[in-house]
């Protein structure tokens, strides 16, 4: 008999961090040490397009799988277990409540996920990756359950997925629940509340990070005194400041901010014993350029932000990109390690989303 296929699919965009995640107070639920804040890149520009499907006519054997960018890839891992768990326990409460409703928690579930970026770009695709997998689930098995709601199953997939449920400037509460159940997203301000805003994003390297975040994060929080400043003074600071500058659309502030929250951060891998380097001199050129540039504009007109490797994202204003983006171009054109960035860059610019959710 030719067994019904059910089917959803999905995209989730990529999100870079203004205010960063780094350090789980729990390993195990992807609790963190510290709220953070992210900015959702448009999903024209990065993203990952997921397609969930069961049946009953899928073999059990066969379990749950993926295939990313055209290959197999593996599903075994705790995070990605956690995700197709807590899914699966919201669609089988659901088929309980109403025996009409088909039992697809009992049926193997199909991935099919594609980026539209290259995976090792260095870029935070697990964000991307994990959103749209929990919402590609959540559709298929059409669980009534808000953004947030989800925000607290992608979680469990990579931290930084949380935020990817939400379009615009998205806050990840770092909650104080031992079960994580106040752990999660809310959306700050949509895309549209500050529509001149844009992103670049500089590939110094393509290669994969050497130091994965969550190991980076284990180490960090184990033996930096400096971390402990972070978590307590720092980042409470920062996430105020970095609401208010949104709310008020002030970029000189957003700026700041941003560049010294980023800068904070690498700090505490600088201070972890032995000492996490992700940036090297070529993003440490960048960090120049950017300094040149808002020397020379006589304000703040761009910001830069690194997360756990090399390549560069740097924020401005639509009505600065000649002197952002024209200026770097020139610029980093004439740095070794830049040619090749300029060339491999994946977007000259790219805007801001205008909401998933
Ligand atoms: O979500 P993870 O485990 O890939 O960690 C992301 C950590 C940073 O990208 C460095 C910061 C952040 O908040 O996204």
């Amino acid at each position: 008999a030719a067994e019904k296929v059910y089917r959803a699919s999905t995209t989730a965009p990529v999100n870079i961090a203004v205010v960063k995640y780094w350090g789980k107070r729990d390993a195990k639920l992807n609790l963190p040490t510290n709220s953070s804040l992210s900015v959702t890149l448009s999903q024209s520009d990065l993203r990952t397009l997921t397609t969930a499907s069961c049946s009953a006519s899928y073999p059990a054997s066969e379990g749950d799988s993926l295939i990313l960018n055209g290959e197999a890839a593996d599903v075994a891992g705790a995070r990605t277990q956690a995700c197709f768990r807590e899914l699966r326990a919201h669609r089988a409460a659901l088929e309980a409540a109403d025996p009409s409703l088909p039992k697809l928690s009992a049926m193997p579930v199909r991935l099919v996920s594609e980026n539209n970026f290259p995976t090792a770009a260095g870029l935070a695709s697990s964000a991307a990756g994990f959103a749209a997998l929990v919402r590609a689930i959540a559709d298929l098995y059409e669980l009534p359950a808000s953004p947030s709601e989800l925000s607290l199953i992608a979680r469990q997939g990579s931290g930084s997925a949380c935020r990817s449920l939400f379009g615009g400037y998205v806050a990840w509460r770092m909650g104080d629940a031992a079960d994580g159940s106040d752990s999660l997203a809310d959306q700050v301000a949509e895309a549209s509340h500050w529509p001149e805003m844009r992103a670049v994003v500089l590939v110094v390297s393509a290669a994969k990070k050497g130091v994965s975040s969550t190991s980076g994060m284990q180490q960090t929080v184990a033996t930096s005194g400096l971390f402990q400043e972070r978590i307590t003074n720092v980042v409470p600071r920062n996430m105020e400041a970095m609401e208010k500058s949104i709310k008020e659309r002030d970029f000189s502030a957003f700026a700041q901010v941003t560049m010294r929250d980023s800068n904070s951060f690498h700090a505490t891998c600088a201070d972890t014993y032995p000492p996490i380097f992700y940036m090297n001199d070529v993003s440490r050129a960048a960090i120049r350029a950017v300094e040149a540039i808002n020397t020379a504009a006589g304000r703040t007109v761009a910001a830069y932000t690194f997360d756990a490797g090399p390549n560069a994202v740097i924020y401005y204003l639509e009505k600065e990109t000649e002197a952002v983006v024209g200026t770097l171009y020139r610029t980093l054109g004439e740095i070794d390690g830049w040619k090749a960035a300029t060339t491999q860059s994946l977007n000259s610019s790219v805007s801001l989303d205008e909401g998933t959710a």
